[in-house]
């Protein structure tokens, strides 16, 4: 039994750790941003150092891709300088840091799978902010793990498969960018993998770093939504799926350049801390049938 404080509790991985965490004999503390706002960074410290947790995961971040070529600063903020607050405090209170990052740190030129040693270059603001974040908790000393995760889907919040199934509502046929290829992500895959975490680090794993995880399998955005419509006519959650036009990225303008190869290579995770990869083609079931269900 451990302390287990998550941070960004309310957000889609937030939530699914709260799913997963349940299941467990860990004194869990959940915090969403109206319980510790991590841009109040002498709160956020006090609320640290009281709670005395065993292990902090950081399910918090400026998410919004595009938004943050705008909003510079709040997306620093989030994402750089309030993750470099957390890593202080759980150095001098000697918690543990789960820290969740992302594929969009790299520029997509590889053509194979990403490791953790690959070189890092990202293409906007968001991914530029993660980075920092990166760097701060290993410049903190604080013990941690930063899992880099990609294209990320549950049936919470939002995410790709919620705003495909939406548009599909009310268009017969759609236009999904084909030349960006990833591994989409079960949420409660990524939960699932940091509660085996936690047990590894109860049984006395010290297996600190950089690690990638995502789902097990690349495709494409196109790819990705031909399987969530797929799965949603099989499940009856909708009558027909709109007719799918693979487009190009330069078709589809976006504030924010993306890597049009982000596929992260898994290995190093489920070797080190014994944890299963994510099949997100049969996660798209069970998502649906979460939602069919509401
Ligand atoms: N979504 C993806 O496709 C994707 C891909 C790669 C990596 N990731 C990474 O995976 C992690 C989880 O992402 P997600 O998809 O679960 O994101 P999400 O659904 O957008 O959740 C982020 C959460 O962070 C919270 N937050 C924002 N500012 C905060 C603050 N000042 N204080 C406290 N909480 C704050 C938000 O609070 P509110 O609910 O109040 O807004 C939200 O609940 C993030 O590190 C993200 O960078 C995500």
């Amino acid at each position: 039994m451990m302390k287990v404080l998550v941070l960004g509790a309310n957000g889609q991985l937030g939530r699914c750790l709260a799913d997963q965490l349940a299941g467990t004999n860990h004194a869990v503390t959940l915090a969403s941003r109206a319980e510790i706002n991590l841009a109040d960074f002498e709160t956020t410290r006090a609320a640290l150092v009281s709670l005395e947790a065993d292990v902090v995961i950081n399910a918090s971040a400026y998410t919004a891709v595009d938004k943050a070529e705008d909003e510079t600063e709040q997306a620093n903020l989030i994402n750089n300088l309030a993750v470099g607050n957390v890593a202080n405090v759980c150095a001098e209170i000697g918690a543990v840091l789960v820290h969740v990052s992302t594929d969009y740190v790299f520029d997509g030129e590889a053509t194979i799978s990403y490791g953790e040693a690959a070189v890092t270059n990202p293409q906007g603001v968001y991914g530029q902010t993660k980075l920092l974040g990166e760097l701060a908790v290993q410049e903190s000393g604080c013990n941690h793990l930063i899992i880099r995760t990609a294209w990320v889907f549950s049936e919470y919040g939002n995410n790709f498969l919620k705003t495909m199934l939406r548009l599909a509502e009310g268009r017969d046929s759609l236009s999904i960018v084909s030349d960006q290829i990833g591994c989409p992500t079960y949420a409660q895959d990524i939960a699932k993998a940091i509660v085996k975490i936690l047990s590894g680090i109860e049984s006395n794993n010290q297996n600190w770093g950089l690690y990638h995880y995502c789902g097990d399998q690349s495709t494409t955005w196109f790819g990705f939504a031909d399987a969530i419509f797929e799965q949603a006519v099989a499940a009856d959650l909708i009558s027909s799926g709109p007719a799918l036009t693979p487009i190009s990225t330069a078709e589809f303008p976006t504030p924010a350049k993306r890597p049009a190869f982000s596929a992260l290579d898994s290995g190093k995770i489920m070797n080190d801390w014994a944890v299963q990869s994510s099949d997100w083609m049969s996660a798209i079931k069970v998502v649906i049938s979460k939602l069919k269900s509401i």
